[in-house]
């Protein structure tokens, strides 16, 4: 098991990179850790996300709800995030839970900003012991950073 310290040494659970089997429970369990520290006074719907990259590293989010409610920041906004500012990288897979620990379907809009940096390959956890389920059965057809540039006329 591998992960780079990414908040200091001890921070982070650890989590295998590259073409090494993934570590699912681990990705889950910090997803669920991401839950525990929502800020959903609204809706009480506490959704902690967690991804592998490509080079290893473990990225993080939390839902951040707003009083004008339309500014909510899903977890998976959080993560992508989190992503750039550790210096960016490709997922590879996602584990989005609940407070109950338990996977949490990724909304629509949250599935194009996974698109964007694990496309259609992108592992998604399916609370099966090891996931199968690509991001291309959640986003079917998507529309992505290619398309920017083989569709311009
Ligand atoms: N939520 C997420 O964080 N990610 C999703 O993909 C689905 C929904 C959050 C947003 C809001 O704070 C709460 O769940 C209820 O919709």
């Amino acid at each position: 098991m591998y992960c780079r310290p990414v908040n200091g040494p001890g921070t982070q659970p650890p989590v295998t990179p590259g073409d090494a089997p993934i570590d699912w429970a681990t990705l889950r369990a910090a997803a669920g850790a991401a839950a525990a520290r929502a800020y959903a006074p609204y809706s009480h719907v506490h959704v902690g996300a967690a991804g592998l990259t490509a080079a290893g590293d473990l990225v993080e989010g939390s839902n951040v709800e707003n009083a004008s409610y339309g500014l909510t920041l899903c977890a998976e906004c959080g993560l992508v995030s989190d992503l750039a500012r550790r210096g960016g990288g490709r997922l590879v897979a996602v584990s989005i839970v609940a407070g109950d620990g338990d996977p949490v379907a990724p909304c629509g809009r949250c599935r194009q900003l996974l698109f964007e940096h694990g496309g259609a390959d992108l592992l998604v956890d399916d609370g099966t012991p090891a996931p199968t389920r690509r991001l291309a059965a959640l986003l079917p057809e998507a529309f992505g950073p290619r398309d920017l540039v083989t569709r311009r006329s």
